[in-house]
């Protein structure tokens, strides 16, 4: 419900007042104050822009090959193809061949798809096999072959290519196989990933120690150039046979050789059931717009679709930015469907799931009853809304909009930073240790703090729940509006909520939508967490008062890739500056 807030209103006009125009919705270009004291990232920048085609990634390289493939005739999908498989050689802490991930594909047509490439538990998996004799959790569902799902990317992009694809497939592998052979100087970004917890991570593999600490058992230094022949062998394999590449013959037969090495249980069964599966997206206005998200197994379209509807009661455009008030309703949505997506979210083949209600208005209106404008709701007071059940960090994301305006949004991973830290030895990819997204066991939080129920618990050939959520935005009369998405576990949807509200309620432009300081909570612990110096000390002490828990974060809080389409029709991207990567258009 909208309600009269006169003193914010005030003061939301006073920041209107400041506005330049720049987007054709009322920007906030020029306001250098836009964030607090001492935030280091800026709200003045100035964003890519481009006319034919833009590419935004976390490694320049791995752009640059999209916009080659763009500029060679290649539609958005095919970019992403070629995107997908650079990743995994330039950024192969997160970017994989071993992960999974999910793809939302809008074309200029109005034609939209969700393809869901997320790993799949082993037919072997069992709900307690993380549980040690005493039935605590313990660390095999992160560290070492058991904690690896069955790797969906290579077959997600080969469904992709198939359904929406221009050039040919082997045309798309060859760069990444160029980037894997010739080697390639190694990135900051990279050197940065691999710090002394990771060096210890990876040193107990021997053939990640030798693939990725080249220098005695150490990682390279500013100037390397690192060479991956294997993943080049495996590339190219990949590049002949297609999907037979990965999941048959020489590459299957060292993944097997792999699990009985480490003791993991991926057998040759799996490789051969695994399919990626295109899915109706999760569509869902906010403020006029239609935004286009992904479905389960991610929660994150129908977790950001009840947080977008809770919101869209209030005028948030009347309060100021990252005041109290606003951070407040931001919370109240974001532990509700948060306390949902933890309870009722899972693999649609194994359970049950209320999304149409959960997605609907009327539930929202519901769930924002018992909101109160002056106090927090504890989470203990937030239970699932929905009804009982019915039975039945790392991450990376790219956007791709292509000259006839098509749009690809992908978010792929190997869950932390280099998966489960295991380099199938000959074949030269990480494989991810996505079982963690699993619930280990229902009341216990994992890596991101999650604690999610039974629906999510382990089962044979079973998707683990995602956050992921890569996002495409489209205006009332058809037009494509925003292409986002980003890393970041649990925070990854409410970090592509607050991107899309920056823009839709708040008016900004792409740099300040993505430099914007971020906050983030998810019903359990029940605390909003702020990114270092992204809140000023009165705002935080006001919400203590509300009866917040304010916990500061000083790690890096997502990694958004972000394109924002100017009315004129002119593309503008930013990459999030928080890790660094970057946005090329033509
Ligand atoms: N591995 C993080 C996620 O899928 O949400």
């Amino acid at each position: 419900m909208s309600m009269p807030h006169r003193a914010a209103r005030t003061l939301s006009l006073l920041l209107a007042a400041a506005l330049a125009s720049c987007s054709g919705r009322t920007t906030q270009a020029g306001t250098s104050n836009l964030f607090p004291a001492g935030w280091p990232y800026s709200a003045t920048a100035t964003p890519v822009t481009a006319t034919h085609g833009m590419v935004v990634t976390t490694d320049e390289l791995a752009s640059q090959v999209g916009v080659d493939i763009l500029k060679a005739g290649g539609n958005a999908v095919d970019a992403a193809v070629a995107v997908q498989f650079a990743l995994a050689v330039v950024d192969p802490e997160a970017g994989n061949i071993g992960g999974g991930g999910f793809m939302v594909v809008r074309l200029a047509d109005g034609t939209s798809a969700a393809l869901d490439f997320r790993e799949k538990a082993p037919l072997a998996a069992t709900a307690n096999m993380y549980l040690d004799a005493k039935g605590n959790v313990t660390d095999k569902s992160l560290v070492g072959d058991l904690a690896a799902g069955v790797p969906g990317s290579v077959m997600g992009m080969w469904e992709a290519h198939k359904r929406f694809g221009s050039l040919p497939w082997a045309r798309l592998l060859q760069p990444a196989i160029n980037l894997a052979a010739n080697g390639f100087p190694v990135r900051p970004r990279f050197l940065k990933s691999l710090d002394s917890r990771m060096v210890q991570k990876l040193s107990a593999d021997p053939a990640s120690a030798a693939q990725f600490l080249p220098r005695n058992g150490q990682p390279p230094q500013q100037g390397d150039t690192l060479h991956q022949p294997d993943l080049a062998a495996t590339l190219r394999l990949i590049q002949k046979e297609g999907p037979d590449g990965f999941y048959k013959g020489r590459t299957a037969d060292l993944i097997v050789a792999e699990m009985k090495r480490g003791h993991g249980i991926i057998t040759q069964q799996d490789l051969d059931q695994y399919q990626a599966l295109w899915r109706d997206p999760i569509r869902f206005t906010y403020r006029g717009d239609t935004i286009i998200s992904m479905p389960p197994s991610s929660s994150g379209g129908v977790t950001m679709a009840e947080i977008a509807n809770i919101l869209s009661r209030y005028q948030l455009d009347s309060m100021p930015w990252h005041g109290a008030e606003m951070i407040h309703l931001y919370a109240e949505a974001f532990k509700r469907a948060y306390a949902d997506r933890n309870y009722y979210l899972a693999d649609p083949a194994f359970v049950k799931m209320p999304i149409e209600r959960l997605t609907s208005m009327a539930y929202a209106d519901q769930r924002a009853a018992d909101i109160q404008m002056d106090k927090a709701t504890p989470s203990s007071e937030i239970k699932p809304g929905a009804g009982p059940l019915q039975e039945g960090t790392n991450t990376t994301h790219y956007s791709i909009v292509d000259s006839a305006g098509d749009a690809v949004a992908v978010t792929t991973t190997l869950n932390s930073l280099y998966g489960c830290g295991v380099t199938v030895a000959g074949a030269g990819f990480v494989l991810n240790n996505e079982m963690d997204d699993f619930t280990s066991k229902p009341g216990t939080p994992n890596q991101y703090g999650l604690v999610q129920g039974k629906a999510n618990a382990i089962a044979p050939g079973k998707r683990m729940l995602s956050a992921m959520t890569p996002t495409v935005v489209v205006g009332p009369a058809g037009k494509l509006q925003m292409v986002t998405g980003t890393p970041g576990g649990s925070t990854i949807i409410t970090t592509v909520f607050q991107t899309i509200s920056n823009v839709l309620d708040y008016h900004m432009n792409v740099v300040q939508a993505v430099d914007a300081p971020r906050v983030h909570h998810q019903d359990l612990p029940d605390q909003i967490f702020y990114e270092h110096q992204g809140l000023d000390s009165a705002t935080v002490a006001q919400l203590q008062q509300m009866g917040y828990k304010m916990v500061e974060r000083r790690g890096v809080s997502g990694d958004v890739q972000m394109i924002v389409v100017q009315p004129d029709g002119t593309l503008s991207a930013w990459s999030d500056p928080r890790r660094g990567g970057r946005a090329i258009g033509y």
